[in-house]
């Protein structure tokens, strides 16, 4: 692929993405998204993880009305429409695709389900988001969108995807043609979260680091 961007271009720029084109997601390319998905590395090489992928309509309606159950309880939180309004650009503009995506779920292409198997692992989600995060970066690298997205999940979920006792729901990814750019990353840096030998204690090599960190080396005028 010609436009395909770098490895770190990639990873600076894999944002949640949650507005999306109708045009539908071609099987070459789903299968593409779970072929480098299933590349992470799972404890004891288990690779007990498993992907539903949805796309009928009833289904995806169902999910936007406890989207939208989901949603009111969510920005309920954050005040009335007025209080969202006078939050902070990236909160509101964060906040806002939220509600956008519970209203469009119905819309979205296609949402994958992700599951793992109950009771094998430690750190269960430890065996499984790694290749949440192949297949987001990978849908990036080819040009679509996706977000993790949990104010649907429901038990009845289960029921109605017949998922066996034996595995757990971890998370729903609606995927698609973004309409908002692919972009920066607003993160804290990494003399923030990263520490030297003890708990708290600064790494003087990345406080000598610019505060945006080093997306500049990766990403493209
Ligand atoms: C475990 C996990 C659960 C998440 N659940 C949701 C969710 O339920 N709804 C949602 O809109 N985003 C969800 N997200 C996405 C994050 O909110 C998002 O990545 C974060 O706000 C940073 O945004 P950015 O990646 O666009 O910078 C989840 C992310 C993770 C890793």
């Amino acid at each position: 692929m010609t436009n395909d961007p770098g490895l770190f271009e990639t990873i600076y720029t894999t944002r949640a993405l949650r507005r999306f084109k109708p045009d539908p997601v071609p099987d070459e390319v789903l299968f593409q998204l779970f072929d480098a998905a299933i590349r992470a590395s799972s404890g004891q090489n288990a690779q007990d993880w498993r992907w539903i992928i949805i796309r009928d309509a009833a289904i995806k309606r169902q999910l936007k009305e406890w989207a939208l159950e989901g949603w009111t309880r969510y920005a309920a939180r954050y005040g009335s429409e007025e209080e969202i309004a006078a939050l902070p650009r990236n909160q509101r503009l964060s906040l806002n695709s939220v509600r956008d995506l519970a209203h469009g779920l119905d819309r979205v292409p296609v949402i994958v389900a992700v599951l793992g198997m109950k009771g094998r692992h430690s750190t269960p989600g430890g065996s499984t988001f790694p290749a949440v995060q192949n297949f987001q970066l990978a849908a990036r690298a080819l040009g679509l969108g996706s977000s993790i997205f949990n104010l649907p999940m429901r038990d009845r979920l289960y029921e109605m995807l017949g998922i066996p006792e034996t595995n757990q729901l971890y998370c729903l990814l609606p995927i698609g043609y973004p309409v908002d750019k692919q972009g920066p990353l607003n993160r804290k840096p990494v003399k923030a979260v990263v520490f030297d030998e003890k708990y708290g204690a600064g790494w003087a090599f990345a406080e000598a680091q610019p505060e945006s960190g080093w997306g500049d080396r990766w990403l493209r005028p």
